[in-house]
């Protein structure tokens, strides 16, 4: 299998942490608006609460902030 078959045969799953961030896994690039890649690689976590020093990655503020996603 090519390089290329084997890229476009990847999953990239996304699933919720209760309360906490969404958390990427599988190969995948984060795009901001201008088009500049911000992240590659295979698993991160991106904040969901809004509080994040980091953002749009989780720095563990959401259990500082008691973030809850009833
Ligand atoms: S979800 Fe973790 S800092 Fe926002």
């Amino acid at each position: 299998m090519a390089a290329d078959e084997a890229a476009a045969d990847a999953r990239c799953t996304i699933a919720c942490r209760a309360n906490g961030p969404l958390l990427v896994r599988g190969p995948f690039r984060l795009v901001d608006a201008e088009g500049r890649v911000v992240f590659a690689g295979t698993a991160r976590a991106l904040c969901r609460c809004g509080a994040s020093r980091e953002l749009p990655f989780c720095d563990g503020t959401h259990h500082v902030i008691g973030f809850r996603a009833d």
